[in-house]
């Protein structure tokens, strides 16, 4: 057999712009796209290798986990039509404030979240501790407009987190460093005192967030504007960070790359063996917008898992709150059904390795060490056929059922017989197939090689 072994580099960048083609378009085209987040490309890792070690240790979880749990949830949920309500309708901030005495969630609500992140397989979570609109769901001594001093009468984060950890899950937090809310929110930009005001203000947040709520495992920064990296200070910012949460990771969305990138509303793997992880909501908003019926199916969520998974990304999966804290049927009902999927083919997921093969037209591809696993969403019959994959097959099973699968191998094909005619598993089966070395596929060699006979 040929050593077919890719490096990650060289697989990655053969891979991207087919990832970009196929993957990313159909998944972006029916999601409303707000964002400052940095287009995609080649950002700069660590530079020393003691700094890549450092990095290696703290995301090492990360990299295990592969799903995690979004949480879009503060005043906007409320008034149940996007979290971006406030500046898309114009809202001035003496109507839109006074939410803030409205926003009265049931206690402990975040148990909900946390019970269903892990029966659905969700490794970590990330809440929103402030959105665009500067609400506080923590408490803090910068503000009133916070959830203890408000409506909520207590502490929304030390709930949240209190309810992450009982399930034994990370605890991520967001925060949005533009503030729709602060008087210095956006002169900042041209005011330098204001400037000053306004950074002490952020950093002060993040300080008490990174202090009081012991240790947290993944600080998700979100939209940048006004100010560039040097307007917020965020190499002093990141300095603080890791000086209180020395296991931290940050994403990349302060104007600095961070221990990761934040595809929205995408999948693409990052260059150069880049750490990614793809944000997606489940319906077409990430705060709580009641009219929003526009819905993945299980099927389409666990499609996008395995596809985070094969270029070994992680899939942050969002879900909106009601004011009252209760999350929408329709989420539950998808991450119930995925969470069982999960329970019998997450080995498929997690942990997983760069995956080469990727032709199919009815199954994609996931890997760990010599395992190839083929998850087959459109169930073809009795057969099911890989095209030119270069290394013997030594066993192929059922993954759910363990039930074995007869299957014979010649250059340009691995056929798997005697299936049931009807899918196995649902939404999508999967066939757990032990090679002798790495899998590879060459279709080229298939398309070149195959024989061609008479006219
Ligand atoms: C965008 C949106 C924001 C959302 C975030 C999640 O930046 O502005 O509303 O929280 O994406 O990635």
């Amino acid at each position: 057999m040929p050593d077919n072994k890719i490096t990650r580099r060289t697989w990655l960048k053969s891979t991207a712009s087919v990832l970009a083609a196929t993957a990313a378009a159909p998944i972006a085209s029916n999601a409303l796209l707000q964002t400052d987040a940095p287009m995609p490309g080649p950002q700069p890792n660590a530079t020393s290798p003691s700094q890549d070690a450092d990095r290696a240790r703290r995301m090492k979880w990360w990299h295990e986990a592969r799903f995690g749990m979004f949480i879009h949830w503060g005043l906007y949920s409320v008034l149940g039509r996007h979290e971006w309500v406030m500046e898309n309708e114009g809202i001035p901030v003496a109507e839109y404030a006074p939410l803030a005495k409205q926003f009265k969630p049931k206690p402990n609500a975040a148990r909900a979240w946390a019970k269903l992140a892990k029966q659905a397989g969700q490794k970590y979570m990330v809440m929103t501790t402030k959105h665009h609109e500067g609400f506080c769901n923590f408490d803090t001594k910068t503000t009133d407009y916070c959830a203890p001093k408000q409506g909520p009468g207590r502490d929304l984060v030390k709930e949240y987190v209190e309810a992450v950890r009982a399930e034994g899950l990370r605890v991520g937090f967001y925060y949005s460093l533009m503030d729709w809310h602060h008087p210095d929110g956006a002169r900042c930009a041209h005011d330098e005192d204001a400037r000053k005001r306004f950074v002490e203000y952020i950093h002060a947040h993040l300080r008490e967030l990174l202090t009081n709520y012991g240790k947290v495992d993944v600080l998700w920064y979100d939209v940048s504007w006004p100010l560039d990296a040097a307007g917020w200070e965020s190499e002093r910012m990141n300095k603080m960070v890791f000086e209180l949460q020395p296991d931290i990771i940050v994403n990349n969305r302060n104007k600095l790359p961070g221990d990761f990138s934040t595809p929205e509303q995408q999948i693409r793997a990052e260059e150069g063996g880049r750490a990614w992880e793809s944000c997606m909501t489940l319906n077409d908003s990430w705060g709580f917008q009641k009219a929003d019926d526009d819905w993945k199916t299980p099927k389409q969520v666990i499609r996008n898992l395995i596809s985070c998974s094969r270029d070994t990304g992680n899939y942050l999966l969002n879900i909106g709150p009601k004011p009252d804290g209760s999350i929408p049927e329709e989420s539950v009902a998808a991450l119930t059904e995925v969470g069982q999927w999960m329970a019998r083919n997450g080995e498929s997921i997690y942990h997983s390795d760069p995956c080469q093969p990727r032709r199919s037209n009815y199954a994609s591809f996931t890997r760990k060490g010599n395992t190839l696993y083929m998850h087959v969403h459109f169930w073809p019959g009795e057969t099911a056929s890989i095209s030119g994959l270069k290394t013997s097959v030594k066993s192929a099973k059922l993954l759910a059922s363990g039930k074995n699968v007869e299957f014979k191998q010649d250059k340009f094909r691995v056929r798997f017989t005697g299936l049931p005619a009807a899918a196995p598993d649902h939404p999508i089966t999967t066939i757990a197939i032990e090679c002798e070395a790495e899998p590879t596929q060459d279709t080229n060699f298939v398309r070149n090689e195959k024989p061609r006979e008479g006219v």
